[in-house]
C-alpha cells in the first residue's frame, strides 16, 4: 500500500511535461476522482487502495495522451452548474461565461436560440436564469447533441428545452428575443499554434471553420435577421482579435446598437447586438 501523499508528488512530478505547473492541481483532480469513485474518502494521510490506485493509474496514463481533464472524468463546472463532457463536445471554456454575465446585464428574455450548442452550456445556464425561458439549441453533431439532451435531463431543463440537428440557421421556425453563438472561430492559420490537448482531443468542427475563422459568423449574421424579433438581441463568443472584422460584418448587416465586452483576461470576448426591422 502506499500514501496518497506520495502517489501525488511522484505523479505530479510525472505529469509536468504535459501540464507544468498545473500538474500538482490535476494529478490531484485525478486522484479524488479515483477514490471517491471507489466510495472513499480522499485524505492526503491515508493509503490509497489497490482499486483506487489502479484506476488512478489509468486516468493518468490518459492525461499524460494529453487529453483533458474534463474528459477523462467526464465532467465541467460551467457558470453554476456541472455538465456532462465527452470527447464528441467542446470543453465549455471559463471565457464563454462572459457571454452568460453580458447576456443577464441586458435584462429578461423568454425565446431563447442557441447556434452550435454543444454540451448545451450557454442554453441550459440561460434557462436555468430565465425560469420562465425555453429555448432550442442547434448544432450539426448529431453526437454533441445527444450530449446536450443529457445535460439537459441531468438539470431537469428538458422541458424549456428543445434540441435539433440543423447548420446554422437553416430550417428554423419562430421567433426569437435573444439568439446567442459561441460559433467554431479559429483561423486556420491559428490551428497549427494549438496545444495538444485542444487539437487531438476536441471536435475540429467545434473549434474551426477553416479559412479565416470568419465563415460561420455570415452565416448566423445573415440568418439571424429572419428569426429576430424587432429589438431582439443577437450575443455572440469572438476570438480575441475578431472584434473589428465581426463588427463589420454586423454593420453591413443593419444590426444595431453594437457593444464589445472584454472576457477576465481582459480580452475581447463578446460581442452583442440589436435587430430593429
Ligand atoms: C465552439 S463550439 C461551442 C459549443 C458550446 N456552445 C460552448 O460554448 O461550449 C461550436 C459548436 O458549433 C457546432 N457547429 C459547427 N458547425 C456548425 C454548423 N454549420 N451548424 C450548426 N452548428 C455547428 C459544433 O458542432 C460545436 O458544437
Amino acid at each position: 500500500m502506499v500514501s496518497i501523499a506520495t502517489v501525488l508528488n511522484e505523479s505530479s512530478h510525472k505529469l509536468e511535461e504535459v501540464s507544468g505547473n498545473n500538474s500538482k492541481r490535476e494529478v490531484e483532480i485525478l486522484l479524488e476522482f479515483s477514490i471517491k469513485s471507489q466510495g472513499k474518502l480522499f485524505q492526503l494521510d491515508h493509503e490509497i487502495s489497490e482499486d483506487s490506485y489502479v484506476f488512478f493509474k489509468t486516468l493518468l496514463e490518459k492525461r499524460l495522451k494529453f487529453q483533458p481533464i474534463s474528459q477523462i472524468i467526464g465532467q465541467r463546472y460551467f457558470w453554476k452548474s456541472k455538465f456532462l463532457v465527452t470527447p464528441d463536445v467542446l470543453d465549455p471554456r471559463p471565457d464563454t461565461e462572459t457571454l452568460i454575465e453580458h447576456t443577464l446585464s441586458l435584462g429578461k428574455f423568454n425565446r431563447i436560440l442557441d447556434l452550435g450548442t454543444g454540451s448545451g452550456c450557454i442554453l441550459l445556464s440561460l434557462l436555468n436564469e430565465y425560469k420562465e425561458a425555453i429555448g432550442i439549441g442547434i448544432d450539426i453533431s448529431k453526437k454533441a447533441l445527444n450530449v446536450a439532451k443529457k445535460n439537459a435531463d441531468l438539470l431537469n431543463l428538458k422541458h424549456r428545452a428543445s434540441f435539433k440537428l440543423g447548420n446554422w440557421c437553416e430550417n428554423i421556425e419562430g421567433q426569437f428575443d435573444l439568439i446567442v453563438s459561441n460559433p467554431p472561430y479559429i483561423s486556420e492559420y491559428e490551428m497549427m499554434n494549438l496545444s495538444k490537448d485542444v487539437l487531438n482531443w476536441e471536435p475540429r468542427i467545434a473549434l474551426t471553420p477553416e479559412g479565416d475563422g470568419l465563415e460561420a459568423y455570415k452565416y448566423i449574421l445573415n440568418g439571424a435577421k429572419k428569426l429576430l424579433k424587432p429589438n431582439g438581441k443577437l450575443i455572440l463568443e469572438i476570438g480575441y482579435n475578431q472584434r473589428d472584422d465581426v463588427s463589420y460584418l454586423l454593420k453591413s448587416n443593419n444590426y444595431k446598437a453594437i457593444t464589445v465586452i472584454k472576457d477576465i483576461n481582459n480580452k475581447d470576448r463578446i460581442i452583442s447586438a440589436s435587430w430593429f426591422d
